[in-house]
């Protein structure tokens, strides 16, 4: 295990069950960050924070679902009676169901505009009055390539991640003590393109997704904007496959 001087940062992920939250929270926990994580599915959280232990990280977990302010709000809560203190808040939860926007999938439409972009404001509404009473603190806010540039079939999901560049963006320009990182990732291992049920779409994004790299690249990413000195925000890294 690595040692160095963010030993103590406590740092809350959101989505860590599968994909670059769980890579992220397996990676903070080696370099001896301590590490709660979230997610629906209790049962994956349990196994991955058994590992992370057994390998001498310090890890807890807490079901969580993000379209509630009520749980973000108990998540927060309990992070903070674990260990006294949070640092860093990665707002990583997120789908993708992917269709073109004349399928009119409106179910779709609003549980991805419910968790990827209700679900980033209600870690920061519930984290933000932390931070300002710390003078400290560090949101890692996971938007994609998508976030800048728009695809056929993501009208909405790119919707989702322009919403969070531009709330990432605003809380960074607002902030003095804060750091806002936003993570923008490309095509990438993970569990997300599994939401797709439009027959079209997911053959679209099967090929797109044909170079891809691991959640672990990610998550190294992730660690390099969380182990900058406090005067130094990382405000945004773009990771996507070569080629
Ligand atoms: N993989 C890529 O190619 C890629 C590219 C660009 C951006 N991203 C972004 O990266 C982030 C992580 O996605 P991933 O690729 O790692 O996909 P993933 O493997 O599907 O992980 C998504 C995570 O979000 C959690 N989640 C979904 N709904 C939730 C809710 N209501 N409350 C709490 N947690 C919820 C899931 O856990 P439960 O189901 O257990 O709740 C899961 O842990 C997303 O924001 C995604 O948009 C990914």
């Amino acid at each position: 295990m690595i040692k160095n001087k963010n030993t103590q940062k406590v740092v809350l992920i959101t989505g860590a069950s599968s994909g670059i939250g769980e890579a992220t929270a397996r990676l903070l926990a080696h370099k001896n960050l301590r590490v709660v994580l979230g997610a629906r599915r209790t049962n994956k959280l349990e196994a991955i924070v058994s590992e992370i232990r057994k390998k001498g990280g310090v890890a807890e977990y807490r079901a969580l679902d993000v379209t509630s302010l009520e749980d973000m709000q108990a998540f927060v809560d309990f992070a903070k009676h674990q260990f006294g203190r949070i640092d860093v808040v990665v707002n990583n939860a997120g789908l993708m169901p992917l269709s073109k926007l004349e399928m009119l999938k409106i179910d779709e439409w609003n549980r991805m505009i419910d968790v990827n972009i209700r679900g980033v404001l209600h870690g920061i509404a519930v984290a933000l009055p932390i931070f300002k009473q710390q003078q400290s603190g560090q949101f890692v806010n996971l938007s994609s390539i998508g976030g800048n540039t728009v695809f056929p079939n993501a009208a909405v999901y790119c919707a989702t991640k322009f919403a969070v560049s531009a709330i990432s963006e605003g809380l960074r320009q607002e902030s003095t003590d804060i750091r806002v990182t936003v993570i923008s990732p490309g095509a990438t291992q993970s569990e997300l393109a599994s939401t797709t049920t439009d027959a079209e779409a997911a053959q679209w994004v099967a090929k797109f997704r044909e170079l891809i790299i691991p959640a672990d690249a990610i998550a190294r990413a992730i660690a390099f904007a969380i182990e900058q000195p406090e005067d130094v925000d990382v405000s945004e890294i773009i990771v996507q496959p070569k080629g």
